[in-house]
């Protein structure tokens, strides 16, 4: 590679409920080089809540991205200067979720409607602070769904002063359906992003919906700056264990899934010495060694609520043990699901 790869060549998507701070740190012992993406905190949820329970993070979790909702300039500036203060590397606006709640706020995607609100607070954002301010958009918005639509909502919030865009390459329905269905239904149309990253070259244009495994990745990566995946890499982690050599060129020794698995257990001991029960963590690494043989029994075990109060080593050994000789009687290599399989 001839010049540095782009920061955002790659990314774990940020997802709600899932990829809290335990979720990153897991990930990050499979990609030392992705960016990684907490899940969406409302900026008024930062204003007037425990902002430390929101925003505390493991230093091992860089590059570390908080993503926050709202609409109000000054809320947003806020938002950035606690997300500077506590050592992000960026800070990103949801313009792209559908719920109800988040419309009752008027964020999230219905902010594509009012373009100019977002850019007064990519402005007030920037204004307040040094560290990259990204948005991450659909590519409309109910009958909104022509390219000038985007085109123009790109345009204005990059006069802004936002550099990066992260497109989740299909419109936000917002009249009766679920956000669970806004990730399935309306159509991927991975051409809008591509024709953006042509018409804004100047622009980091990251492309999000659908996409996992290295060959489908690489073809996006021949079209735009980035790609985000969100789910598959939820579901799958071990996919991101070739992204560092493939993708950003770096030969540094990985670890194995074994060595994996041994860092978690010590990291949950830590945390368990903390407060934090080793269920709250392991949930989230579940899928480690998916497609391998024992690996459903492996899974079983380590979310067995009758091992819910066992301390973290006695189940780690449980469930090696349970997965090797799973795997010594020949049981099967459970598939790895499809990202259109995952019902989420
Ligand atoms: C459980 C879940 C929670 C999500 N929460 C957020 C969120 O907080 N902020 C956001 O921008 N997108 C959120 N998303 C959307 C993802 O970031 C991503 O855009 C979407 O899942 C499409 O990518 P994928 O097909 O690779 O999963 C969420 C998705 C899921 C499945």
């Amino acid at each position: 590679m001839h010049h540095p790869p782009s920061p955002w060549r790659l990314s774990v998507a940020p997802m709600m409920e899932w990829t809290d701070r335990h979720c990153r740190w897991f990930h990050r012992q499979i990609t030392r080089r992705a960016r990684l993406y907490t899940v969406m905190i409302t900026s008024g949820a930062l204003r007037h809540g425990d902002a430390a329970r929101h925003l505390d993070f493991d230093p091992a979790e860089h590059p570390v991205a908080l993503q926050v909702g709202g609409s109000e300039a000054d809320e947003l500036a806020h938002a950035a200067r606690l997300a500077e203060r506590w050592g992000y590397d960026e800070i990103d606006l949801n313009c792209g979720c559908p719920s109800e709640r988040v419309q009752r706020g008027a964020f999230g995607a219905c902010l594509m409607r009012e373009p100019r609100t977002v850019a007064d607070g990519v402005k007030a954002m920037r204004d307040a602070v040094a560290i990259p301010v990204t948005v991450k958009h659909r590519i409309g918005v109910d009958d909104e769904e022509s390219y000038g639509f985007v085109r123009d909502f790109v345009g204005t919030v990059a006069e802004a002063g936002c550099e990066v865009f992260i497109v989740h390459a299909r419109s936000a329905w917002l009249q009766g359906l679920s956000p669970k269905d806004n990730r399935e239904i309306p159509p991927l149309r991975y051409e809008v992003a591509h024709q953006l990253a042509r018409d804004f070259p100047a622009l980091t244009i990251v492309v999000n919906g659908g996409l996992a495994g290295d060959a489908a990745i690489a073809a996006q990566l021949d079209q735009v700056d980035g790609v985000m995946v969100g789910r598959a890499a939820y579901h799958d982690p071990w996919q991101l264990a070739g992204w560092d050599r493939r993708f950003f060129g770096d030969t540094a020794p990985a670890l194995a899934r074994e060595e994996v698995e041994e860092a978690m257990v010590a990291y949950m001991a830590r945390q368990a010495a903390a407060g934090v029960r080793w269920p709250a963590i392991a949930r989230h690494m579940l899928g480690l060694w998916h497609g391998t043989p024992g690996a459903r029994r492996w899974r079983q075990l380590w979310s067995d609520h009758r091992l819910r109060d066992e301390p973290v080593a006695r189940v780690a050994a449980i469930a090696t043990a349970a997965r090797l000789g799973a795997a010594a009687r020949g049981a099967k290599a459970d598939a790895a699901p499809q990202p259109q399989e995952l019902g989420t």
